[in-house]
């Protein structure tokens, strides 16, 4: 797919893996529009990348809803969504969860990738075109100590972006699911704050690239999973 003029959404787009895939897309030419709770930084974000930013949780239902709206007034399509905020909190064994943190990653890892899967799944049928980018995780693929909340949420994730290929294959609509390794981002910092890149880590540009590379197959195909591993991070 040619990716010039192309409308999409990265949710979670002001840090990380979805900054960057947000300044790659611009960078192709399509028209991006980034979100994130938090208004200053996806202002800062969005300013800097020269992309519309909307604050807006994918956790909240009226702000999917106000999400999709504006992009309609404004763009009268859609063709990508990036289902990528996400985070991980709660990291405890079993004995000990809290079930609040359990909540609170579902709603926005699982409920709230729903909710714009499907407000996106709704255009995309009526254009009978579209992409679906859900970014999972190598917990996506595998449970590890500690990880109940945050990995099956990712399971979860990857379970929908299955049942997402079989529903809307026969409209034209491509879902993709990527699981990347760890990337040095924010992620995991709690304080918003991005880790400086390491030599042999996995910086957001591996998943940025991988993701356009996707994008731009001709709309006869996708690849409807992929996993990014560090070569040797250890
Ligand atoms: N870094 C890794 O090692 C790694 C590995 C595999 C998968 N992933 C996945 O990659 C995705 C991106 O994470 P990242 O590593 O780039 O972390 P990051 O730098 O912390 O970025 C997360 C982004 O999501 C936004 N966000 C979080 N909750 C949101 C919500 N409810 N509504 C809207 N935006 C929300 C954050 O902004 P606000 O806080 O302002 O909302 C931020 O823009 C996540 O789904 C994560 O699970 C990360």
């Amino acid at each position: 797919m040619e990716l010039k003029g192309k409308v999409a959404i990265v949710t979670g787009g002001s840090s990380g893996i979805g900054k960057e895939l947000a300044a790659q897309l611009a960078g192709e030419g399509a028209l991006v529009t980034i979100t994130g709770r938090n208004e200053e930084k996806v202002k800062q974000a969005a300013e800097q990348l020269g992309v519309n930013g909307l604050r807006s949780d994918v956790s909240k239902p009226e702000d999917v809803q106000q999400l999709f709206s504006t992009i309609l007034e404004q763009h009268g399509k859609l063709d990508i969504l990036v289902n990528n905020a996400g985070f991980g909190a709660g990291w405890a064994e079993l004995g000990e969860l809290n079930f609040d943190d359990m909540v609170n990653v579902y709603q926005t890892n699982v409920f709230g990738a729903a909710m714009a899967g499907q407000e996106a799944a709704k255009i995309f049928k009526q254009q009978r075109s579209g992409n679906i980018v859900n970014i999972g995780s190598t917990a996506s693929l595998k449970g590890y100590a500690k990880g109940s909340i945050y990995a099956s949420s990712k399971f979860a994730l990857r379970g929908l972006s299955q049942c997402w290929q079989a529903d809307l294959r026969p409209y034209n609509v491509r879902v993709m699911h990527i699981n990347p390794s760890e990337v040095t981002t924010a992620f995991g910092t709690g304080n918003g704050v991005s880790r400086p890149e390491v030599e042999n880590k996995l910086r957001p540009k591996e998943i940025a690239d991988q993701i356009i590379a996707q994008l731009k197959m001709d709309d006869r195909g996708f690849v409807p999973e992929v996993t990014i591993w560090a070569t040797n991070p250890w």
